[in-house]
C-alpha cells in the first residue's frame, strides 16, 4: 500500500480553504473563555454532535455561530496559524486563503483586525514554515452587492495584502449576476476572480461566473457535468475546478465518496485537484481528503493523484517562474 504515502508526501496546493471553517472546537471553546463569549452549546463534545449537516445552509447555520469567538487580532493569527502548521504537515507548500469579512465587521469587529491578524499568520508561514500563503477575500452573496461594496471600501487600505476576491455562502437563490458590478470593480483594481458555483447551484451559475464575473476558477463546480458544452468550454479554458470531497458528502451534494465524480471530471480534461474547504467542520484537512477519496475509489491511480497535484500548482495565483519550479 505505497499510494496514500505518495499521496501525504506529494507537494500541493490548496485553493479551497475557507480560514473560519478551520477554526476546531477546542479552539472555539479557549478563544470563547478568552474573549468571555457565551456559547449555546455546552463543551467540545456537544458542539461537535451539531456538525450533522444536510445541505450547504445547515453547515453555515453553525459556521457563523463558531466564528462569533473571533474579536481579536490575535484570535484570528491564532486560527490561520493553526491552520497553516497542518498545512504544512500535509506538504501543502502553497495555500490561497478565502477569508469572511462581513461575519466579522457585522459583528463590529474591525475590518483592520481580521487583515492584520491572519496577514501575520501567513507571513510567519513563510519564515517559519516554508509554506506560501495567500489571501482572497470573499462577499457574502447572501447579502447584497451595496454590502459588498462597502466592504471592499474597507478593505482598500489593505489591498495589498490580499491577492483576490470570491464569491461564498448561501449559493441557490444568489445567482452570480448579483454582483456583477461589485467583480467589474474588482477586476479594475487588478483583483484576481474566484467564485464558489455548481456546488449545490446549477450549471447556469458556472456559466454567469464566467460569463458575468469573468472568474479565473470555479470553487466546488461539481455540478458542471450536467452540461456537456459547458464541461467542453471548461475543458478549452483549462478553467480550474476546485473540488472538496470531503465537504461535498457532509453537505449531501453525494451520498459516499464512491459516488464522487472527480474521477469523472478528469477524465473530461478538466482541470480539477483536491482542497478542504472548512476542514474543521468536514473530517479532514488535505491528505485526510487525499486518502479517504483514493480509498473509497481504486480506480484512482498515483497518475491521477500526480495530476490533480499537478492541477492545483496551474490552478495557483502564483507568478509563471514559481509555477516552473513547481510544476
Ligand atoms: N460553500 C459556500 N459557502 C461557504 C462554503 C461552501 O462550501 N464554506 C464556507 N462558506
Ligand atoms: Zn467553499
Amino acid at each position: 500500500e505505497r499510494l496514500p504515502a505518495l499521496l501525504r508526501l506529494m507537494p500541493k496546493a490548496e485553493l479551497h480553504i475557507h480560514i473560519e471553517g478551520s477554526l476546531e472546537p477546542e479552539l472555539i471553546f479557549r478563544l470563547a473563555q478568552r474573549n468571555g463569549v457565551t456559547l449555546p452549546y455546552a463543551d467540545v463534545e456537544a458542539l461537535r454532535a451539531a456538525y450533522a449537516f444536510t445541505d450547504l445552509q445547515s453547515f453555515l447555520d453553525i459556521y457563523y455561530a463558531g466564528a462569533s469567538v473571533l474579536l481579536k487580532e490575535q484570535d484570528f493569527f491564532d486560527m490561520a496559524w493553526a491552520y497553516l502548521e497542518k498545512a504544512a504537515a500535509d506538504n501543502v507548500v502553497h495555500a490561497e486563503i478565502f477569508f469572511d469579512p462581513q461575519t466579522h465587521t457585522a459583528r463590529g469587529v474591525p475590518f483592520e483586525t481580521v487583515i492584520k491578524g491572519l496577514n501575520h499568520a501567513v507571513h510567519r508561514a513563510h519564515a517559519e514554515l516554508g509554506v506560501s500563503a495567500k489571501l482572497i477575500l470573499c462577499f457574502l452573496r447572501h447579502l447584497s452587492e451595496e454590502e459588498a461594496f462597502a466592504t471592499l471600501e474597507e478593505a482598500l487600505p489593505w489591498r495589498h495584502h490580499f491577492i483576490g476576491v470570491g464569491l461564498d455562502s448561501s449559493e441557490v437563490g444568489h445567482p452570480p449576476s448579483k454582483f456583477e458590478r461589485v467583480f467589474a470593480r474588482c477586476r479594475e483594481l487588478g483583483l484576481h476572480i474566484v467564485a464558489h458555483a455548481g456546488e449545490e447551484g446549477p450549471p447556469a451559475y458556472i456559466v454567469e461566473a464566467l460569463d458575468l464575473l469573468q472568474s479565473e476558477r470555479i470553487d466546488h463546480g461539481v455540478r458542471s457535468l450536467e452540461d456537456p458544452a459547458l464541461v467542453a468550454r471548461l475543458a478549452a479554458a483549462r478553467t480550474p475546478l476546485t473540488v472538496c470531497p470531503l465537504s461535498n458528502v457532509k453537505l449531501c451534494v453525494f451520498d459516499d465518496l464512491t459516488q464522487h465524480n472527480i474521477g469523472a471530471l478528469l477524465d473530461a480534461g478538466l482541470c480539477a485537484m483536491v482542497n478542504s474547504d472548512d476542514p474543521a467542520y468536514f473530517g479532514g484537512y488535505m491528505n485526510q481528503n487525499f486518502v479517504e477519496l483514493f480509498a473509497a475509489q481504486p480506480q484512482l491511480t498515483a497518475r491521477h493523484a500526480y495530476q490533480l497535484a499537478l492541477n492545483s500548482f496551474e490552478a495557483s495565483f502564483v507568478d509563471a517562474d514559481q509555477k516552473r519550479v513547481w510544476q
